[in-house]
């Protein structure tokens, strides 16, 4: 079995990195490095390239999933980082995401364009239950559950009417990167999880707006504990491909 970890703002390697590959797709190369643990294969994607060269809007979403499902993988764990838009969210808290609102506007968003006839990805459950239940089970932070997250489309942050109307609709946290990650995971039939670390509080809802040194020294704090707790899941826990949904969510019509 293989398993995937991709790292969002600030979360750009492992520790214990053993070695670098490369994967061709149809949309270009993409590297990652592999980490391997009591006969396991982690492979370690960062999700913004090295070194976060790449904005929001630009991320290869189509391959690096492509990339991670051709080489084998099973079960996708991710990091986000994301703003709170209510007030008992707040920064440094953990998050586990459960569903989403999208508000991306220019990215390619699918595999299926046509070419194998209509086919529709279901999104009654986007998030795969047996991991966050596996994230729920093992975490020693407290963690807040049943999150709904915004997906903007940035590179910019949001306006202060846009905050209150994400909020009013239901919206808990907002980052960029989510959509379509989780919905191109659900397209290739991977299982997929994302666990937020608030960063900061949306705009209109603290006097200051956080820096990027904030938002970074925020993830370092949690990032290492994030994917320790990760790795100790995909050593330890209990994961399945017959518990959930997300090998029978294509509809072809
Ligand atoms: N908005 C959008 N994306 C983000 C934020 C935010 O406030 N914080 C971290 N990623």
């Amino acid at each position: 079995m293989k398993y995937a970890i991709i790292g969002g703002t600030g979360v750009y390697n492992l520790r214990d990195n053993v070695k670098e590959i490369g994967v061709d797709t149809p949309y270009g190369r993409i590297e990652f490095t592999i980490m391997e643990k009591s006969g396991k294969e982690i492979i370690f994607l960062p999700r913004h390239g090295k070194g976060h060269g790449r904005p929001p809007h630009l991320i290869n979403y189509l391959g690096n999933m492509w990339a991670l499902k051709e080489y084998g993988v099973e079960f996708v764990f991710s990091t986000v980082a994301v703003g709170s838009t209510r007030t008992d969210i707040i920064p440094g808290d953990i998050v586990l995401i459960n569903d989403f609102i999208d508000f991306t506007k220019s990215r390619p968003m699918t595999f299926y364009d046509g070419s194998d006839g209509v086919v529709h990805v279901s999104m009654a459950e986007p998030y795969c239950n047996m991991l966050g239940r596996e994230i729920i089970k093992r975490i020693k932070y407290e963690i807040k559950n049943d999150i709904i997250y915004v997906c903007t489309e940035g590179p910019r942050f949001e306006t202060a009417a846009e905050i209150n109307f994400y909020r009013q609709i239901g919206g808990d946290v907002v980052g960029m990167t989510n959509v379509p990650e989780v919905v191109l995971a659900k397209e290739l039939s991977m299982c997929y999880t994302a666990v937020g670390i608030v960063t900061n509080m949306c705009t209109g809802l603290s006097d200051q707006e956080a820096s990027g040194a904030e938002i970074i020294s925020i993830v370092n704090e949690k990032k290492e504990y994030i994917i320790d707790l990760f790795v100790d899941i995909i050593l330890n826990g209990d994961l399945r491909t017959d518990t959930c949904d997300c090998r029978s969510s294509l509809i072809k019509v």
